[in-house]
């Protein structure tokens, strides 16, 4: 069966496409950003995963306010690279995993989770960039995909339980599945940020660092907060947090930190980075 070696969580700025297509790497501004990503770098050469299942948040690219899924998921044999227009340099297109995809959407909606097919899908920053950021130099053609999509975007938005057990099912999906391959889950977004209306710019670090803790050692922690207390807590774009919290679900009961990083700002935002090992 296939094995889950761990979950990266880290954030998706567009502006980070800019900085690596530019190899600002070392620039004082990028610098703090991008140093956390080394550590996780030569842990992926060690576990050197096959599939990347990408859980996310859509910006409009696929869904708009007039249709919008909860849940959604890919079953493409590829994806293109099609960001919603701040201009970043799109990247190739990303091989899919389409067996995976089906094994996914047969067990998750056997469990419950009635999630929406997408036989074509196009992606955005939120999906590219981790991806570019955890694979350098277009490594990123070499490692198979699945897109999995949550609206953090438009109430109502399902809860952080409804998240965490989503993420639970996932785990069970992947882990039932015939096959061979080592899966790394990466979820994306967040931390604290808000990009419009009268608290744009907020941030609220207190917060990031102890959902990066809880998240590590008690993940059902953050279930006592509804979404309003999160928008309250972390900002309207903040609540991209939930991607992180299905990815941790899909981690197991017991995970090991294998580096974490946290940086303000990039753009507007809280750079929060999380790998974490499933034990
Ligand atoms: C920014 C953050 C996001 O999550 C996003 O999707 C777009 C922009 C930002 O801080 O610039
Ligand atoms: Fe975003």
């Amino acid at each position: 069966m296939a094995k889950i070696v761990g979950g990266i969580c880290t954030t998706h700025v567009p502006y980070i496409g800019r900085a690596i297509a530019k190899n600002l790497h070392q620039d004082p501004y990028w610098k703090p950003f991008f140093d956390g990503f080394p550590p996780i770098h030569a842990w992926l050469d060690k576990v050197k995963p096959d599939v990347a299942v990408v859980v996310y948040n859509d910006h409009g690219l696929n869904f708009f306010l007039d249709k919008m899924p909860t849940f959604s998921i890919g079953a493409a044999p590829e994806y293109h690279h099609a960001d919603e227009g701040w201009g970043i340099p799109t990247t190739g297109s990303f091989m899919g995993d389409q067996d995976l995809s089906w094994h996914m959407i047969d067990s998750l909606i056997e469990d419950e989770f009635d999630l929406t097919t997408c036989q074509e899908m196009l992606v955005d920053h939120a999906f590219t960039i981790p991806i570019d950021l955890l694979l350098p130099n277009r490594q990123a053609g070499s490692i198979r995909t699945v897109p999995v999509c949550q609206n953090t975007v438009q109430f109502p938005l399902p809860s952080a339980k409804r998240c965490l057990a989503f993420g639970r099912a996932i785990r069970k999906a992947i882990e039932s599945w015939d096959s061979d391959a080592r899966v790394v889950v990466l979820g994306t977004g967040g931390l604290s940020h808000q990009l419009d209306g009268e608290r744009a710019g907020f941030i609220n670090k207190t917060f990031d660092l102890e959902f990066m803790d809880k998240l590590v050692t008690d993940p059902d922690w953050v279930s006592q907060y509804s979404i309003p207390d999160i928008v309250e807590l972390t900002g309207t774009q903040g609540v991209e947090l939930l991607n992180w919290v299905t990815c941790r679900g899909a981690l197991g009961d017991k995970v090991g930190v294998v580096h974490r990083n946290y940086h303000i700002p990039i753009s507007n935002t809280a750079a929060g980075t999380l790998a974490m090992e499933s034990l």
